[in-house]
C-alpha cells in the first residue's frame, strides 16, 4: 500500500534520496539536473525543507521512497491578479508505482494545502513535451497559462505554466 508522509528538515535524507532518484530517472521532466544537487551538503537539502510555509510529501511503500511532491507559497502569478498564489513543485512518481493514481493522490494533497494556506490560484511549470505530467495535471483541471514560462538551456524553449483557480473554502 502507498502512503503519502508529510516532511520535516530532519527527513532531508529521504528527500534527497527522493530528489536523486527523480532527477536520474527523468531528466526530460526536469529543468535541473542531478549534477546541480548530487555535490550538495546537508544544509542545502535542509534549506528546501526550511522554507517558511512550505509542504513537502514523500510517497512511500513499506517506508521506502517511491514519489514526491512540494508546495510552495508564492504572492505573484505573473497574471498582474492580486490573490495568494501557490506552486506545485518537483512531482515525481517512481516507474515502480505508476499508473496507480499516486500523482493523483500527490497534486489532491497540494491542492488541499494550498486551499488551507489561503491560496486562489495553484500554479505549475512543466516542461513541453512531457505528456504524462500535462494530461494528469488536465484531468486535476489546470490550464496553460498565458505567462511566459522559464526559458530552457540551448534555445529548447521555455516551460510551459499551467494554472488551477481553487474554490474559496467554505467558513463557517
Ligand atoms: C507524471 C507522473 C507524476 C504521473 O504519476 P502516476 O502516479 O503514474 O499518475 P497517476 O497514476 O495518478 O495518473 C496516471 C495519469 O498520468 C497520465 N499518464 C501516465 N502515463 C502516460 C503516458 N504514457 N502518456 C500520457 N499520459 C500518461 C495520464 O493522465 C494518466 O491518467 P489516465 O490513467 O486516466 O490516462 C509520473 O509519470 C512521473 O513521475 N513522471 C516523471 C516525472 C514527471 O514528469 N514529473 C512532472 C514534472 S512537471
Amino acid at each position: 500500500m502507498v502512503t503519502l508522509q508529510v516532511l520535516t528538515t530532519d527527513d532531508w535524507p529521504l528527500w534527497r534520496a527522493l530528489r536523486l532518484a527523480a532527477l536520474a530517472d527523468a531528466p526530460h521532466a526536469f529543468k535541473v539536473r542531478s549534477a546541480d544537487w548530487d555535490r550538495g551538503e546537508e544544509q542545502r537539502w535542509r534549506a528546501r525543507l526550511e522554507l517558511p510555509g512550505a509542504y513537502h510529501l514523500a510517497a512511500q511503500v513499506g517506508g521506502r521512497g517511491v514519489g514526491m511532491v512540494s508546495g510552495l507559497p508564492g504572492t505573484a502569478d505573473g497574471s498582474g491578479r492580486t490573490g495568494r498564489t501557490a506552486e506545485l513543485r518537483s512531482l515525481w512518481v517512481s516507474p515502480e508505482v505508476r499508473g496507480r493514481r499516486v500523482g493523483d493522490r500527490l497534486i489532491t494533497a497540494v491542492e488541499d494545502w494550498a486551499r488551507t494556506s489561503r491560496a486562489e490560484l495553484l500554479k505549475l511549470a512543466v516542461l513541453p513535451g512531457n505528456e504524462p505530467a500535462l494530461a494528469l495535471y488536465r484531468r486535476h483541471g489546470f490550464v496553460a497559462s498565458a505567462e511566459p514560462g522559464a526559458l530552457l538551456p540551448g534555445g529548447a524553449g521555455r516551460e510551459l505554466v499551467m494554472v488551477k483557480a481553487l474554490a474559496a473554502s467554505k467558513c463557517s
